[in-house]
């Protein structure tokens, strides 16, 4: 046991941020509790659901966006940055769920989405009303090439070419998402200042934080939009400029304040060292960041492609997150937001083992080093949803992906339909399931889209009456991450790296020494636990106690050796 306080910015209790020994809740507000009966969710819902999660115990609330917005990608296309869709509330049903959160020492982190606006936000329709308009600068236009066709040949992340032809000045612009979000120009420098003035203005509101969409595209590679070399695969990632404008940004909006704020920036394609130099804290750019490598292992050619899980992949690459962000910089914890298929179906066995399945997967990725985030239904093992049709989906990503495959590409629409069973984001977006009740207790009228037919089993009411509660293991999770100082800071050691279904480590500090163990599988695990147990406390368990018993199917358990 090493105790390495002395060099290390985080493992000596006092000079740890707060957000070390934090847990994030993530709400998507469109489906967590619809207090108007119109069948989307929206503030006055999050507010009466806010001593819900008092009890859970997290600290932090991540609100998916709130904003005006027309909604084509639910949201994440926003008109206006400086008010309420009507759909969610108003400014003050803002307010008042924001001060009724801080009443309970709940914290609300908003969803900052400045790669792109909507095509309906003020700013575009300037920009895009003439090559003369003052904002033309603010998004990436360019020519058609000499043949007419796109600048270069950069497809969206929701299918289809990136550059849409504007007709009225017949020129292009770039949007790396769907043709309602054009991307910004964080070139220029009025963009900037016009996102940090805003950030301020939320602040000011007495917001505590931002969780920064794909933040790390908005630095693009203009020399690959305009180069000889176009259509050059991912150049848009992660830019020349971006330390310089993340760094900008904190200056800006964050110098002198006083509050306790969290940042962390959603950041496909980053890499551990990235990652570090992203939250060095004394390079000021962001306290954490979202990685996507542990949830693209399970994934083929692309999303829509999916492959059996390898444990041993995933193990290993969490692991090697740990350490690479040991010794300068933080991790994000998480396997499930509204973007990610549901963690017990996809990870777990969401039939015979889901309580069990559940818990062993809070267990082990609580029990890494780093701020762990929840989804909301993950405290209760909610679980995908295979609706029949497409015509039940929702989601632009799986509804394009759909017509692209069936349409373009000629594919089995059976067959694509399975895909977006095990992949489409909708599996997270189904509504919140609070009782076995009508619509779930959702809504009293009908939901934007339709409840998990589950409901009447799995919903939070059940769980939380249940022997086997899954909101209760998360309670002891997250009430562990706030009292134990090994469970926030401790070293990150895995053992068995090339098992192929236990999942062991350590976690340890000068004071004491934790094991985490769980089987990943159907099956009894009647191997020897790597680390002698005899004489250790069993601090945390998803069975009924017997540790003399090998591990059994999906057990898990953390002891103090
Ligand atoms: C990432 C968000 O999490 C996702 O939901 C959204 O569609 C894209 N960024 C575009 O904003």
């Amino acid at each position: 046991m090493t105790d390495l306080s002395e060099h290390r910015p985080f493992s000596e209790s006092q000079a740890a941020p707060w957000w070390t020994r934090a847990v994030v809740y993530q709400v998507y507000p469109r489906s967590f509790a619809d207090s108007d009966g119109d069948g989307i969710g929206d503030l006055n819902g999050i507010r009466s659901k806010l001593d819900y999660l008092a009890e859970l115990g997290v600290d932090v609330v991540w609100l998916s966006p709130v904003y005006p917005s027309p909604q084509h990608d639910n949201g994440y296309d926003i008109r206006d940055y400086e008010d309420i869709d009507p759909v969610f509330g108003t400014l003050d049903d803002f307010d008042a769920l924001l001060a009724e959160a801080h009443d309970r020492g709940i914290r609300i982190v908003m969803d900052l989405v400045v790669n792109h606006t909507s095509d309906e936000h003020e700013w575009f329709r300037e920009s895009r009303s003439s090559t003369d308009s003052p904002k033309r600068d603010w998004y990436w236009w360019r020519k058609p090439r000499e043949d007419g066709s796109a600048p270069n040949g950069w497809t969206s992340a929701f299918s289809g070419p990136a550059w849409t032809l504007d007709e009225t000045t017949g020129e292009y612009y770039l949007h790396l998402f769907a043709k309602q979000q054009p991307d910004l120009n964080w070139e220029n420098p009025e963009v900037r200042h016009a996102v940090y003035a805003m950030m301020r203005r939320w602040l000011d509101r007495g917001v505590d934080g931002f969780r920064m969409d794909v933040i790390n595209l908005i630095a693009k590679r203009a020399e690959l939009i305009d180069g000889p070399e176009r259509g050059a695969g991912d150049g848009f990632v992660m830019g020349p400029q971006i330390h310089e404008y993340l760094r900008e940004m904190h200056r800006e909006v964050f110098d002198g304040r006083e509050g306790a704020y969290l940042t962390v920036g959603e950041m496909p394609g980053v890499s551990i060292d990235d990652a570090a130099l992203f939250t060095d804290p004394t390079q000021q750019e962001v306290d954490m960041v979202f990685q996507f490598e542990h949830v693209s292992l399970d994934q083929g050619a692309h999303k829509f492609d999916p492959i059996p899980l390898d444990l041993v992949a995933l193990k290993t690459s969490l692991a090697r997150w740990q350490v690479g962000l040991a010794e300068t910089g933080w991790n994000s914890l998480y396997l499930n937001n509204h973007d990610q298929p549901r963690l017990v179906s996809r990870f777990g066995n969401d039939t015979d083992y889901r309580y069990e399945s559940a818990t062993l997967w809070a267990l082990v990725l609580h029990l890494h080093r780093g701020t762990p985030y929840v989804y909301q239904g993950e405290e209760i093992g909610m679980t995908n949803v295979r609706f029949e049709s497409i015509e039940h989906y929702r989601d632009i990503e799986s509804l394009n992906h759909y017509r692209e495959a069936v349409e373009e590409f000629d594919q089995a629409p059976s067959s694509v339909l399975g895909a977006v069973h095990a992949m489409g984001r909708d599996n997270a977006r189904t509504p919140m399931q609070w009782t076995a009740g009508e619509q779930a207790g959702f809504t009293t009228g009908t939901p934007w889209i339709a409840v998990n037919p589950n409901y009447p089993e799995i919903n939070a009411e059940a769980d939380r009456a249940s022997g086997t509660s899954v909101f209760a293991f998360y309670q002891r999770l997250i009430e562990l991450r706030h009292t134990n100082d090994t469970v926030a800071l401790g070293d990150f050691e895995l053992l068995e790296p090339s098992h192929p279904t236990l999942y062991a480590f350590t976690r340890s500090s000068s004071s004491e020494r934790l094991l985490i163990v769980a089987n990943v599988s159907d099956d009894p695990f009647t191997g020897d636990l790597p680390l002698d147990v005899s004489t250790a406390e069993l601090l945390l368990g998803n069975y009924p106690v017997d540790a003399d018993l090998p591990l059994r199917p999906w057990e898990a358990r953390l002891y103090r050796l």
